[in-house]
């Protein structure tokens, strides 16, 4: 058995709640000083102030100086995909709409190209290096989405490249099929017939085993909410749990129809119309907000204090994309959610732990700091929570602990080998 006290914690954070946390609760986070934490195999074995227990065969971590937060969970990425879209920024820039330079064939269309003619090792590599940089900014457990294939063959070769990462890296990947992401060049004239065509993929996705989760881009100009509820159907039948790009532009029905099919998370919402919050506030699926999306496109940011105010449960994630969010920096999402969401640093953590966590399904196992739990941990070099919110930009994660093993060290990935 192997086991580690990380000691000398300047303050330990964490919800104890249980999720999904809405609302005022969402502010609710526990805080311990002068904390220690001991680590059995995988597990939290104890966690306190003053240690009194042998320390035999025990290695010590001593964190003086550092904070302590359970390991960052981000639930919406695009974590895999070919090239980057660089060449696109100065339209962006003079002021052409996302929505027309996916109308033009460019966008989503432009990785789709550059992910279609990508092989397999290249996928593998470009997001593996995306990965490693995540994993230094804390992040143990990652949602990550096909999409840039919309065809069968491309989607599947994603989701492998997913599959593989998911097993021999640190961080758990939680995997998404995004098959309804745009509608493919090949199919202008024939919306019908791509969305029968995803439909029957779905079952070729769940055979294999190849993703636990449905997405669709539901947007104006994109895929309506009749169209989203059509795929959602099939998906529920087949056992799939829900996620769905809502909002993000447009209000066009799709929140509503997510909630209805009680998908985990709607995620985007910066168009949500106040009947929406109030049926979220009623249900257990997440609002996920992404305001380095809104950062990024020159967008409105969701209505975060709105959505917390009214009781809903709320998450925050990255995005990762090459389109609308080229950033692995999720520490700055979390700090674009205090200074432009006024989100609290508190309300924040919550967002960044416990309620991601319900949303992927695992927050029996992690998102929260408490005995038994898997021990997913980092350490930050921060003063206090507010200080790591307040002070943006930069990386604050010295170290992270994955299922119990110290993973980065002085904000380098250790022992990489044993994760290859
Ligand atoms: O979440 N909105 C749809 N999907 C991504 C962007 C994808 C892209 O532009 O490549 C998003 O913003
Ligand atoms: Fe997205």
């Amino acid at each position: 058995m192997s086991k580690t006290l990380i000691k000398n914690i300047k303050t330990l954070y964490t919800s104890k709640q249980v999720p999904p946390v809405k609302g005022g609760h969402m502010s609710d986070v526990v805080e311990l000083n002068n904390a220690y934490i001991l680590i059995e195999d995988e597990l939290i074995k104890d966690i306190g102030i003053e240690f009194n227990g042998s320390l035999s065969n025990t290695s010590i971590y001593d964190a003086s100086g550092l904070i302590c937060i359970p390991g960052l969970i981000d639930s919406h990425t695009h974590l895999v995909f070919g090239g980057s879209r660089e060449h696109e920024f100065s339209k962006k820039l003079a002021g052409v709409p996302y929505l027309d330079i996916l109308k033009e064939g460019g966008g989503i269309h432009n990785t789709v190209k550059q992910t279609r003619s990508a092989s397999k090792k290249d996928l593998y590599l470009q997001a593996k290096k995306s990965l490693d940089e995540m994993l230094l900014f804390g992040v143990t457990t990652l949602e990550a989405k096909s999409g840039y294939g919309l065809d069968l063959e491309t989607e599947k070769k994603q989701l492998l490249v997913l599959k593989e990462l998911n097993e021999s890296n640190p961080i758990d990947i939680k995997i998404t099929y995004l098959g309804a992401h745009a509608l493919p060049k090949e199919y202008i004239d024939k919306r019908e017939e791509f969305i029968s065509k995803v439909i029957l993929d779905l079952e070729h996705i769940k055979v294999e085993g190849l993703a636990e989760y449905v997405d669709v881009f539901c947007e104006f100009g994109v895929f309506t909410s009749a169209e989203t509820e059509q795929i959602f159907e099939r998906a529920i039948e087949l056992g799939f749990k829900l996620r769905l790009h809502s909002d993000e532009i447009e209000s066009i029905g799709g929140t509503e129809v997510a909630i209805n099919l009680k998908a985990n998370s709607v995620d985007h919402l910066m168009a949500i119309t106040n009947e929406d919050i109030l049926k979220l506030a009623k249900s257990n699926t997440i609002a996920n907000l992404l305001p380095a999306t809104s950062f990024f496109l020159n967008k409105d940011y969701a209505p975060a204090r709105k959505l917390i105010d009214e009781g809903c449960a709320v998450s925050v994630s990255s995005d990762y994309n090459p389109g609308s969010t080229p950033s692995e920096n999720y520490q700055l999402s979390l700090q674009l959610a205090g200074n432009k969401l006024r989100m609290l640093p508190k309300e924040i953590l919550t967002a960044a732990t416990i309620n991601p966590a319900y949303s992927l399904d695992v927050s029996d196992k992690v998102g929260s700091i408490e005995i038994g739990k898997q021990a997913d941990i980092i350490l930050l070099d921060a003063k206090n929570l507010d200080y790591f919110i307040y002070h943006y930009g930069i990386n604050h994660t010295k170290a992270v602990f994955k299922k119990g093993k110290l993973v980065v060290d002085n904000r380098r990935i250790i022992k990489e080998e044993i994760w290859n």
